[in-house]
């Protein structure tokens, strides 16, 4: 061979090598992009599968909360409504105080227990059903707070958001939820509700001054909690809670102005 062949030869054997190394780093290139779409392609169908579920679990408990509604209403209301009656009855037929003062007193609790069920009977039932605009439900929802004279309700508006059946009963119920916890729980004595309206949509403040409680804890971990951050989340929407023990609660769920408008 000579000079030049040898030297051709080199620069070829050269050539191959790198377009070799080449392929190589090409291939390798190559395979870990497919892998990261891989795994993103499988990190959103996991993502919508959840979204799914979620969906699902909370239509169940939307029926489930319906069934309960109708059932206080046509049986057990009823029921409690010819108690009353009959106990009324017996109140006008007895001429001693010491049978008319107690049936007065049965009168009295059953009628307040049907004004309680009537209430909760009402709550539980479909929001979709219902033509009130979000902030008149919500509205709604503190002038009940403020007849129990337990805590004052004040409620913010600021904007009209235009709301689809789906977001209004979510965005509701999370808020409903809200305010019966301080209620049942916080001791507060003021409930503030912030609705705010802008551009990029929806802001709900929602805040008491009670007595807080430690959102780690596991006995605070309750179904409510937990289900209005599945409902802010199925909307796409974001979820924080605070609370601080002696200062109150706060929530604030900001849900994008197109995930507002669903129907579904
Ligand atoms: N605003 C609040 N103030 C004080 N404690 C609260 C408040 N909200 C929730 N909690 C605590 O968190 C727990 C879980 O609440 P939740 O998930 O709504 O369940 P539930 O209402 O069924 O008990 C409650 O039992 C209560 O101890
Ligand atoms: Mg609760």
């Amino acid at each position: 061979m000579g000079k030049t062949e040898i030297i051709l030869f080199l620069v070829l054997a050269n050539a191959v090598f790198l377009v070799l190394i080449a392929g190589v780093f090409m291939f390798v290139f190559k395979y870990r992009k497919r892998k990261i779409e891989h795994g993103e392609e499988l990190k959103t169908k996991e993502e919508q599968h959840q979204l799914q579920l979620m969906n699902t679990q909370l239509s169940v408990q939307q029926q489930t909360m319906q069934y309960i509604g109708r059932e206080i209403h046509d049986s057990v209301a009823q029921k409690l409504t010819l108690a009353s009656i009959y106990t009324g009855q017996m109140h006008n037929r007895a001429t001693e105080p010491e049978m008319s003062k107690p049936l007065e007193n049965i009168i009295n609790i059953i009628n307040d227990s049907l004004a309680e069920l009537r209430q909760l009977s009402h709550s539980l039932t479909d929001v979709r059903k219902q033509h009130a605009s979000f902030a008149e439900l919500i509205a709604n929802e503190c002038e009940v707070v403020n007849n129990t004279g337990k805590c004052s309700a004040t409620l913010h508006i600021l904007g009209n958001p235009e709301m689809g059946i789906a977001a209004k009963s979510s965005l509701f119920r999370i808020v409903q939820e809200f305010m019966q916890n301080s209620l049942k729980y916080s001791e507060c004595s003021d409930l503030k509700i912030n609705l705010e309206y802008e551009n990029d949509g929806l802001k709900l403040l929602l805040e008491d001054n009670g007595r807080g409680f430690n959102l780690n804890e596991r006995k605070h971990k309750g179904i409510g909690l937990d289900n209005m951050r599945r409902r802010a989340l199925a909307l796409n929407g974001q979820f924080e809670m605070e609370s601080q023990p002696g200062v109150g609660t706060k929530l604030k769920v900001a849900v994008p102005k197109e995930n507002l408008l669903s129907e579904t």
